[in-house]
C-alpha cells in the first residue's frame, strides 16, 4: 500500500528513518553502548582479509563498507561486482571472510559468487533484506536488514539499511581486532543512534529538492562528485538518476575530474557535489572550483559549515545536518534519492517500474 504517497519509491525513501532505526535495534545495545552482532560461531578476530561481492546499489553499499572496514578495523578488503568476480579467477586466501550484499538475496551473479567462495572454503556472511532468500539460507553468518519489503524497482531503503548493518559490522570487527576501545565503541554507537534523526533532518529538504529538480530535468548529462566514503554515494546518485529519469549521469571520485571528465564540463552539465565538512572537505571543494572555473553549474550538498564556506556561486545548495563522517553516507543517500525521484517526476517517467529493469535479476 502506498498510503499518502504517490509512488512506492517515495514511500520507501520516507520510511528510512523508521527502518534504519529498526535495523539498528538488532545490531546495537543502546544501554551498554555496544555493538551486538548475531551469534558468530567463528573467530572474527582471526579474519585478516574480506572479499565483498555484490551488484548495483548493493555494490555501492559494499564500496562504502570497504572504506569503513579498512579505516576502522584495518582489515584489507577486496571488492568486486559479482559478474566480474566469478570470471576473473580471484585469489582467495584461506581463512578469509566473503561478504555478499543483496536486497533480494536472489541475484544470480551474487549467488553464484557465494557458491564459488563456499566451495573454496571461505566463511560466508550475507547482508540481505529477504530472510527466506537463497543467500540467507546458504550463509554461515546472516546479517539481515530490516527494511521491510521494497517494492520500487530502484533500491532506496534497502541501501541505507545495508549501510547501517555494515557500519555496525565494521565497528564490531574493529572491536575484535583491538582497534576500538570501549570508549571509542560507545562513540561510534552514539553516532549510529543519531542516524534516524539525521535522516529525518535530510528528508525535511524534500520541497526544496523538488523545486531544484526543475533545473536538473532539462539536462542531457549530469555528473556527481564525492570523495572517500561519499564517493560511492556519487556513483549511487548517478545510478538512481539514470535508472528512473533516463538522464545520462556519471559519478566520479572528485580528484579524478581533472584526469579526463572535466573535458565534459560546460554550462549545460549540472555537477552535483557531495561534500560533508570534515577532513576531505577542502580537497573536494578545490575540485569543485576547478569545475566552476570552466562554467560548470554546481549543486553543492553539504552541511551548514560547508555551505558557509563554499556555497557561494553555486546554482543550488542543499543543507544536510552536521553529522559524523561515519554516518554521512547514510544521510547523503537521502538527497541523491530525492533528486532522482523528483527529476523523474518532472519528466513524467514511471518511477516505480522503470523501463528495461526488473526488481530481482535472476539471470546471469
Ligand atoms: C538499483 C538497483 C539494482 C540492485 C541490483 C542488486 O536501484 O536496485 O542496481 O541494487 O540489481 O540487487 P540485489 O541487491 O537484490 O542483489
Amino acid at each position: 500500500e502506498k498510503g499518502n504517497y504517490r509512488h512506492f519509491m517515495q514511500k520507501e525513501i520516507f520510511e528510512q528513518p523508521t527502518v534504519v532505526a529498526q535495523t539498528l535495534r538488532s545490531y546495537l545495545r543502546p544501554v551498554e553502548m555496544q555493538v551486538a552482532l548475531p551469534q558468530i560461531d567463528f573467530d572474527i578476530s582471526a579474519i585478516d582479509r574480506v572479499t565483498i561481492v555484490a551488484c548495483g546499489t548493493s555494490y555501492y553499499a559494499g564500496m562504502v563498507a570497504k572504506y569503513w572496514f579498512e579505516q576502522f578495523a584495518r582489515v584489507p578488503v577486496d571488492l568486486d561486482f559479482a559478474s566480474e568476480f566469478r570470471y576473473r579467477e580471484p585469489v582467495l586466501q584461506p581463512g578469509g571472510l566473503a561478504l555478499f550484499i543483496s536486497q533480494s538475496g536472489e541475484t544470480a551473479d551474487t549467488l553464484a559468487a557465494l557458491r564459488h567462495c563456499k566451495a573454496e572454503g571461505q566463511t560466508i556472511a550475507v547482508v540481505v533484506n529477504v530472510p527466506t532468500s537463497s543467500m540467507a539460507r546458504e550463509a554461515d553468518l546472516l546479517l539481515p536488514t530490516h527494511a521491510g519489503p521494497e517494492i520500487g524497482v530502484a533500491s532506496t531503503k534497502a541501501f541505507t539499511c545495508q549501510l547501517a548493518v555494515l557500519a555496525a559490522l565494521a565497528a564490531h570487527f574493529a572491536v575484535k581486532k583491538g582497534r576500538l576501545d570501549r570508549e571509542a565503541e560507545a562513540e561510534v554507537v552514539r553516532h549510529l543512534l543519531e542516524a534516524p534523526a539525521s535522516l529525518n533532518a535530510a528528508l525535511a529538504h524534500d520541497d526544496e529538492i523538488a523545486a531544484m529538480a526543475h533545473l536538473i530535468a532539462p539536462a542531457r548529462d549530469v555528473l556527481y562528485l564525492g570523495r572517500g566514503p561519499d564517493f560511492p554515494l556519487a556513483l549511487e546518485g548517478a545510478l538512481k538518476l539514470k535508472e528512473i529519469s533516463y538522464i545520462h549521469a556519471e559519478g566520479y571520485a572528485a580528484g579524478e575530474m581533472k584526469h579526463g571528465p572535466i573535458a565534459l564540463i560546460d554550462e549545460a552539465v549540472p555537477v552535483i557535489v557531495l561534500a560533508p565538512s570534515g577532513p576531505l572537505f577542502e580537497k573536494t571543494v578545490s575540485n569543485m572550483q576547478e569545475v566552476r572555473a570552466r562554467g560548470g553549474k554546481i549543486v553543492l550538498i553539504s552541511d551548514k559549515a560547508g555551505l558557509e564556506e563554499a556555497g557561494e556561486g553555486c546554482m543550488a545548495t542543499i543543507e544536510m545536518p552536521q553529522v559524523h563522517p561515519l554516518i554521512a553516507p547514510l544521510v547523503y543517500a537521502v538527497p541523491v534519492q530525492l533528486i532522482a525521484y523528483h527529476t523523474a517526476s518532472v519528466k513524467g517517467t514511471d518511477v516505480d517500474q522503470p523501463r528495461n529493469l526488473a526488481k530481482s535479476v535472476t539471470v546471469e
